[in-house]
Protein backbone atom coordinates (compact mmCIF):
# COMPACT_ATOMS: atom_id res chain seq x y z
CA UNK A 1 0.00 0.00 0.00
CA UNK A 2 1.47 3.42 -1.09
CA UNK A 3 1.00 5.35 2.21
CA UNK A 4 0.74 9.23 1.75
CA UNK A 5 3.20 11.49 1.62
CA UNK A 6 3.43 14.42 3.51
CA UNK A 7 5.91 17.07 3.47
CA UNK A 8 7.87 17.87 7.06
CA UNK A 9 5.57 19.50 9.47
CA UNK A 10 5.74 22.99 9.13
CA UNK A 11 5.53 25.14 12.39
CA UNK A 12 4.01 23.68 15.30
CA UNK A 13 0.45 23.24 15.06
CA UNK A 14 -1.67 25.08 17.44
CA UNK A 15 -3.22 23.24 20.07
CA UNK A 16 -7.08 23.39 18.93
CA UNK A 17 -9.85 20.44 19.25
CA UNK A 18 -11.41 19.10 15.78
CA UNK A 19 -14.74 21.75 17.17
CA UNK A 20 -12.32 24.55 18.13
CA UNK A 21 -10.91 23.98 14.46
CA UNK A 22 -14.49 23.88 12.93
CA UNK A 23 -16.14 26.66 14.81
CA UNK A 24 -12.82 29.67 15.31
CA UNK A 25 -11.70 29.54 11.27
CA UNK A 26 -13.52 32.89 10.16
CA UNK A 27 -12.66 34.94 7.72
CA UNK A 28 -9.64 36.96 8.63
CA UNK A 29 -9.24 40.22 7.41
CA UNK A 30 -8.14 42.90 10.58
CA UNK A 31 -5.99 40.71 12.08
CA UNK A 32 -3.84 39.54 9.31
CA UNK A 33 -0.25 39.76 10.21
CA UNK A 34 1.08 42.09 7.27
CA UNK A 35 4.68 41.99 8.41
CA UNK A 36 5.39 38.52 9.16
CA UNK A 37 6.77 36.36 5.89
CA UNK A 38 4.65 33.10 5.75
CA UNK A 39 7.27 29.87 5.20
CA UNK A 40 6.14 27.86 1.96
CA UNK A 41 6.49 24.74 3.76
CA UNK A 42 3.36 26.00 5.58
CA UNK A 43 1.30 26.28 2.71
CA UNK A 44 2.67 22.97 1.46
CA UNK A 45 1.60 21.67 4.29
CA UNK A 46 -1.72 23.44 3.67
CA UNK A 47 -2.10 21.92 0.08
CA UNK A 48 -0.77 18.47 1.54
CA UNK A 49 -3.50 18.49 3.82
CA UNK A 50 -6.18 20.04 1.29
CA UNK A 51 -5.64 17.46 -1.23
CA UNK A 52 -7.35 14.82 1.17
CA UNK A 53 -10.48 16.36 0.10
CA UNK A 54 -13.04 14.54 -1.64
CA UNK A 55 -13.68 15.74 -5.38
CA UNK A 56 -15.74 14.56 -8.44
CA UNK A 57 -14.52 11.09 -9.76
CA UNK A 58 -11.13 11.60 -6.91
CA UNK A 59 -9.75 14.02 -10.32
CA UNK A 60 -8.06 16.24 -8.05
CA UNK A 61 -9.02 19.20 -9.48
CA UNK A 62 -8.12 21.69 -7.44
CA UNK A 63 -5.09 24.08 -7.91
CA UNK A 64 -3.56 26.73 -6.08
CA UNK A 65 -1.62 29.44 -7.38
CA UNK A 66 0.41 31.74 -4.41
CA UNK A 67 0.98 35.14 -5.18
CA UNK A 68 3.83 36.70 -3.30
CA UNK A 69 5.48 39.20 -6.03
CA UNK A 70 4.65 42.54 -4.48
CA UNK A 71 3.67 44.24 -7.76
CA UNK A 72 1.58 40.65 -8.44
CA UNK A 73 -0.22 41.08 -5.41
CA UNK A 74 -0.74 44.99 -6.00
CA UNK A 75 -2.24 44.37 -9.43
CA UNK A 76 -4.47 41.76 -7.93
CA UNK A 77 -5.75 44.33 -5.53
CA UNK A 78 -6.23 46.97 -7.54
CA UNK A 79 -8.80 44.47 -9.60
CA UNK A 80 -10.51 43.27 -5.72
CA UNK A 81 -11.01 47.55 -5.43
CA UNK A 82 -12.49 48.05 -8.60
CA UNK A 83 -14.94 45.13 -8.46
CA UNK A 84 -15.62 46.49 -4.71
CA UNK A 85 -16.26 49.72 -5.26
CA UNK A 86 -18.70 48.62 -7.85
CA UNK A 87 -20.07 46.12 -5.05
CA UNK A 88 -20.20 48.74 -1.98
CA UNK A 89 -22.27 50.82 -4.37
CA UNK A 90 -24.97 47.60 -5.18
CA UNK A 91 -27.82 46.50 -3.18
CA UNK A 92 -25.91 43.46 -2.59
CA UNK A 93 -23.56 44.87 -0.64
CA UNK A 94 -22.75 43.07 2.78
CA UNK A 95 -23.02 46.38 4.67
CA UNK A 96 -26.80 46.95 3.29
CA UNK A 97 -28.02 43.19 4.33
CA UNK A 98 -30.90 43.97 6.87
CA UNK A 99 -31.01 40.55 8.81
CA UNK A 100 -34.40 41.60 10.83
CA UNK A 101 -32.49 41.27 14.19
CA UNK A 102 -30.76 43.54 16.14
CA UNK A 103 -27.69 41.76 17.17
CA UNK A 104 -27.50 39.90 13.87
CA UNK A 105 -27.52 43.25 12.30
CA UNK A 106 -24.78 44.72 14.50
CA UNK A 107 -22.46 41.55 13.42
CA UNK A 108 -23.49 42.42 9.82
CA UNK A 109 -21.60 46.19 10.47
CA UNK A 110 -19.00 44.44 11.97
CA UNK A 111 -18.33 42.37 9.15
CA UNK A 112 -18.76 45.27 6.54
CA UNK A 113 -16.64 46.96 8.32
CA UNK A 114 -13.96 43.84 7.96
CA UNK A 115 -14.85 43.51 4.23
CA UNK A 116 -14.09 47.40 3.28
CA UNK A 117 -11.06 46.97 5.58
CA UNK A 118 -9.46 43.70 3.13
CA UNK A 119 -10.58 45.35 -0.04
CA UNK A 120 -8.18 48.36 1.37
CA UNK A 121 -5.13 45.90 2.25
CA UNK A 122 -5.28 43.27 0.11
CA UNK A 123 -1.95 44.06 -1.55
CA UNK A 124 -0.62 43.73 2.21
CA UNK A 125 -0.57 40.12 2.77
CA UNK A 126 2.43 38.13 2.49
CA UNK A 127 0.77 35.95 0.00
CA UNK A 128 -2.31 36.34 -2.22
CA UNK A 129 -3.39 32.21 -3.06
CA UNK A 130 -5.47 31.82 -5.97
CA UNK A 131 -7.58 28.90 -5.97
CA UNK A 132 -8.58 27.48 -9.28
CA UNK A 133 -10.37 23.68 -10.49
CA UNK A 134 -9.65 22.29 -14.06
CA UNK A 135 -12.44 22.34 -15.98
CA UNK A 136 -14.42 25.32 -17.63
CA UNK A 137 -17.46 27.07 -16.41
CA UNK A 138 -19.82 26.93 -19.12
CA UNK A 139 -22.84 28.56 -18.15
CA UNK A 140 -25.56 27.33 -19.88
CA UNK A 141 -24.77 23.69 -19.12
CA UNK A 142 -27.02 23.16 -16.40
CA UNK A 143 -26.68 23.11 -12.80
CA UNK A 144 -25.08 19.67 -12.77
CA UNK A 145 -22.00 21.02 -14.71
CA UNK A 146 -21.87 23.77 -11.92
CA UNK A 147 -22.32 21.94 -9.01
CA UNK A 148 -19.10 19.29 -9.75
CA UNK A 149 -17.42 21.56 -11.14
CA UNK A 150 -17.20 24.37 -7.87
CA UNK A 151 -18.18 21.22 -5.99
CA UNK A 152 -15.06 19.75 -6.68
CA UNK A 153 -13.00 22.59 -5.69
CA UNK A 154 -14.69 24.10 -2.64
CA UNK A 155 -14.03 21.05 -0.46
CA UNK A 156 -10.26 20.85 -0.78
CA UNK A 157 -10.36 25.07 -0.20
CA UNK A 158 -12.20 25.14 2.76
CA UNK A 159 -9.83 22.49 4.19
CA UNK A 160 -6.52 24.41 3.17
CA UNK A 161 -8.28 26.82 5.13
CA UNK A 162 -8.69 24.38 8.19
CA UNK A 163 -5.23 23.78 7.95
CA UNK A 164 -3.94 26.90 7.66
CA UNK A 165 -6.00 27.85 11.18
CA UNK A 166 -4.17 25.17 12.51
CA UNK A 167 -0.55 26.61 11.47
CA UNK A 168 -1.88 29.79 13.26
CA UNK A 169 -2.28 31.18 9.58
CA UNK A 170 -5.94 33.16 8.80
CA UNK A 171 -7.63 33.20 5.28
CA UNK A 172 -10.65 35.00 3.75
CA UNK A 173 -12.54 33.57 0.98
CA UNK A 174 -13.30 36.29 -1.61
CA UNK A 175 -14.88 36.47 -5.09
CA UNK A 176 -14.28 39.92 -5.65
CA UNK A 177 -11.83 39.19 -8.42
CA UNK A 178 -14.28 37.09 -10.82
CA UNK A 179 -17.34 39.34 -9.95
CA UNK A 180 -17.44 41.06 -13.74
CA UNK A 181 -16.24 39.04 -16.78
CA UNK A 182 -13.16 42.39 -17.16
CA UNK A 183 -12.20 41.53 -13.60
CA UNK A 184 -11.47 37.64 -14.27
CA UNK A 185 -10.22 38.09 -17.49
CA UNK A 186 -7.60 40.90 -16.29
CA UNK A 187 -6.75 38.41 -13.17
CA UNK A 188 -6.64 34.81 -15.70
CA UNK A 189 -4.26 37.46 -17.09
CA UNK A 190 -2.14 38.89 -14.63
CA UNK A 191 -1.62 35.04 -13.70
CA UNK A 192 -1.55 33.96 -16.82
CA UNK A 193 -4.09 31.09 -15.72
CA UNK A 194 -5.06 28.93 -19.27
CA UNK A 195 -8.69 30.17 -18.95
CA UNK A 196 -9.97 27.48 -21.87
CA UNK A 197 -9.05 24.74 -19.40
CA UNK A 198 -9.37 26.22 -16.38
CA UNK A 199 -11.90 27.97 -13.67
CA UNK A 200 -10.51 30.02 -11.07
CA UNK A 201 -12.82 29.67 -7.32
CA UNK A 202 -11.55 31.91 -5.00
CA UNK A 203 -8.80 34.31 -4.22
CA UNK A 204 -7.76 34.70 -0.77
CA UNK A 205 -4.82 36.20 1.46
CA UNK A 206 -2.80 33.84 3.50
CA UNK A 207 -0.87 35.67 6.56
CA UNK A 208 -0.22 34.81 9.92
CA UNK A 209 -2.89 36.19 12.47
CA UNK A 210 -2.53 38.75 14.96
CA UNK A 211 -3.26 36.57 18.09
CA UNK A 212 -4.75 33.10 17.74
CA UNK A 213 -7.72 33.25 19.37
CA UNK A 214 -10.44 33.22 17.29
CA UNK A 215 -14.51 32.76 18.73
CA UNK A 216 -17.54 31.16 16.97
CA UNK A 217 -19.52 33.44 15.34
CA UNK A 218 -23.24 34.28 15.14
CA UNK A 219 -25.24 31.41 13.05
CA UNK A 220 -28.74 30.49 12.57
CA UNK A 221 -29.91 27.88 15.02
CA UNK A 222 -30.19 24.29 13.02
CA UNK A 223 -33.38 24.17 13.27
CA UNK A 224 -33.68 27.24 10.84
CA UNK A 225 -31.84 25.43 8.45
CA UNK A 226 -33.07 21.99 9.23
CA UNK A 227 -35.86 20.03 6.94
CA UNK A 228 -36.86 16.85 7.32
CA UNK A 229 -37.93 14.30 4.75
CA UNK A 230 -39.07 16.86 2.35
CA UNK A 231 -38.51 20.71 1.98
C1 LIG B 1 -18.36 32.15 -1.94
C2 LIG B 1 -17.86 33.19 -0.96
C3 LIG B 1 -17.52 34.45 -1.45
C4 LIG B 1 -17.02 35.43 -0.58
N1 LIG B 1 -16.61 36.62 -1.09
C5 LIG B 1 -16.03 37.53 -0.26
C6 LIG B 1 -15.45 38.71 -0.79
O1 LIG B 1 -15.42 38.93 -2.02
N2 LIG B 1 -14.89 39.58 0.08
C7 LIG B 1 -14.84 39.35 1.43
O2 LIG B 1 -14.31 40.19 2.17
N3 LIG B 1 -15.37 38.22 1.97
C8 LIG B 1 -15.95 37.31 1.14
N4 LIG B 1 -16.44 36.13 1.66
C9 LIG B 1 -16.32 35.88 3.11
C10 LIG B 1 -17.67 35.99 3.83
O3 LIG B 1 -18.03 37.34 3.94
C11 LIG B 1 -17.52 35.34 5.21
O4 LIG B 1 -17.28 33.97 5.04
C12 LIG B 1 -18.76 35.51 6.07
O5 LIG B 1 -18.99 36.86 6.33
C13 LIG B 1 -18.63 34.77 7.39
O6 LIG B 1 -17.51 35.23 8.07
P1 LIG B 1 -16.99 34.46 9.38
O7 LIG B 1 -16.82 33.06 9.01
O8 LIG B 1 -15.71 35.11 9.75
O9 LIG B 1 -18.04 34.58 10.42
C14 LIG B 1 -16.91 35.14 0.82
C15 LIG B 1 -17.24 33.86 1.29
C16 LIG B 1 -17.67 32.90 0.41
C17 LIG B 1 -17.98 31.52 0.96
Amino acid sequence: MIEPAFPPPAPEPLALSAEELLTTTRAVRKRLDFDRPVPREALERCVALALQAPSGSNRWALQFVFVTEPARRQALAEIYRGAYAHYQASPGYIGKVDKHDGTRNAQQQRTAGSADFLAENLHRAPVIAVACTYGRFAADAGAGHAAGLFGSAAPGIWSFMLAARLYGLGTAWTTMNFARREDTEATARLLEIPQDKVTMVSVFPVAYTLGTEFRPALRPEPHEVTHWETW
